[in-house]
Order: structure tokens, then sequence, then C-alpha cells
């Protein structure tokens, strides 16, 4: 049976895998963490696009009938240049939110935050602009937030000094909609709401990504017919950190994480 494969610069791609279990709890999955060169968010776009390209080939090794982009950095760097070269579906995790986003909003103000990388590509905004090209998109880096949330500094005075500093441009062009553009932010969710007020709308794009892998399953009849689906996880380094951090995406621990050299 073929697997469903999801590659991410590290643990915050388990956020989407949890999302895929759920919806599809009869697939198989390969996840690929690439512990060994994390973090992506403050890398060129040249090495983006050369890591992507390495993590794919890896996972098309693993005998994957679709791959799932799960790393936004990766989405947006390096999905609109690699996307055609593959015969396997890839599926990014930008188009999904951006979706949600425009159908959400009701003001047409919509905020980006996510990693220098993601900022830094533009590729939110084109794809807002293409949906809709009225929409105002207001566009943040967050670089602080993937180590506060690897580190478990969910809350607490010095997250939330450093959550309103950062969303200050969001919040005074009075954005009614927010997309979580990366991997890590819908952890912080609780304390981005408590900064955004209440009405703000936050877009996690792991629900979506899942439904879009569901849909494409469907439309090329690519799903598992067995029960129960059967996991695996490789990283390229530190299994042990990836596993101690897995609870914390995942919402439950993983054990028998394996370290491949595949770079
Ligand atoms: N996975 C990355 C992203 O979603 C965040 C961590 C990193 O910088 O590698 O952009």
């Amino acid at each position: 049976m073929k697997s469903i494969g999801v590659f991410d610069s590290g643990v915050g791609g388990l956020t989407v895998v949890k999302e895929l279990i759920r919806q599809l709890p009869n697939e198989n999955i390969v996840y690929f963490g690439d512990t060994a060169r994390v973090p992506y968010g403050i890398k060129s776009r040249e090495t983006v696009i050369r890591f992507s390209i390495e993590n794919i080939l890896f996972l098309l090794k693993q005998d994957v009938k679709l791959i799932c982009v799960a790393c936004n950095t990766a989405s947006s760097f390096a999905l609109p240049v690699i996307k055609n070269y593959f015969r396997a579906p890839i599926i990014g995790v930008i188009t999904p939110g951006v979706r949600e986003a425009v159908y959400a909003s009701q003001n047409k103000r919509i905020g980006v935050i996510g990693t220098k990388g993601t900022i830094k590509s533009r590729t939110y905004e084109m794809e807002i602009k293409q949906l809709d090209p009225k929409a105002k998109v207001v566009t943040a880096s967050c670089p602080l937030f993937v180590p506060f949330v690897e580190e478990g500094w969910l809350s607490g005075e010095v997250v939330l000094s450093v959550v309103k500093s950062y969303l200050k441009p969001l919040k005074d062009a009075g954005v009614d909609t927010v997309i979580l553009g990366c991997t890590h932010y819908p952890l912080l969710k609780p304390v981005i709401q408590q900064v955004l007020g209440k009405d703000v709308i936050l877009i996690d794009s792991a629900k979506q990504v899942a439904c879009e892998v569901k849909k494409i399953l469907a439309s090329e009849d690519l799903f598992n017919r067995g029960k129960g689906g059967k996991n695996v996880f490789y990283v390229s380094d530190n299994p042990e950190w990836f596993s101690g951090l897995a609870q914390r995406f995942l919402g439950s621990p993983l054990r028998n994480v394996k370290k491949v050299n595949n770079v």
C-alpha cells in the first residue's frame, strides 16, 4: 500500500500529520523532518529549493503516492518552482490557507505572519491577490515564535510582549483575518488571539491541507482500501530531540523515529 509522504524542516509539520491522521485514518504516512538542517526560515531561496528537492527525492524512494510539503517556508520558496518537475501530486500549505482566509475575511484586510523566508517570498501576498485583487495584505515575520514554541514558551509576560510588538502592524491596519503561516504558530494561538482580539479570525491551514489531500486522493482514486494506517517517521539528525517535541505538535508521543542520511 502506497503512503502519503510529508516533509518539513523539522518537527512542526507534525501539526499537519495530526490532521491527516484525523481525516484519513486508513492512510499510511511517511514523514521526513530535516532536523540536521533546520531552521529553513532564515535560509536563502536557493538553499530551501535545493533542500526541498532532496527531501522530495527521499520520499519518492519510500514509495509515496502524493507529497505534502508541510513547511510554510519550503511551500513558499520551492513549490512554485518545483511543483511540475515531479509526476506525483505535490501539495503545499499556502493555497489551502489562502482560500480559507479570502473566504473568511469580511473587510478584505488580511494579515499573514510567517518566517523571514516565507514573508520575503511574497507567495502569500501573490496568491491572496490572485483570488481577490482588492484585498489588502499586511505581513509580518515573527522569527522568535519558532524557538518560543520549541522551548515550550507558549504564554507569559515575555511571550506576550514579543507577540504584541510583532503584531502591531497587523493590528494598526485593522485586519479581520490572520493566516498563521508557519507550522509552529498554531501552538501560540491563545496569545495571538489575546493580542489581536477575539473577533479576528485565525487561519490554521492544517485542516484545509488535509481536506485538499483527501480531495486529490478521491479524484485520482488513490485511497487505501485497507483499515488502519501505519506511520513511519524519519529525521536527518537527533531523533531523541524530535521524539521529545513530538507530543507537543502531534498530541501523542512518538517512539521509533529513524535517523537517515539522505543529505
Ligand atoms: N517549518 C518552518 C515553517 O513552517 C518553521 C521552522 C523553520 O524555520 O524551519 O516555515
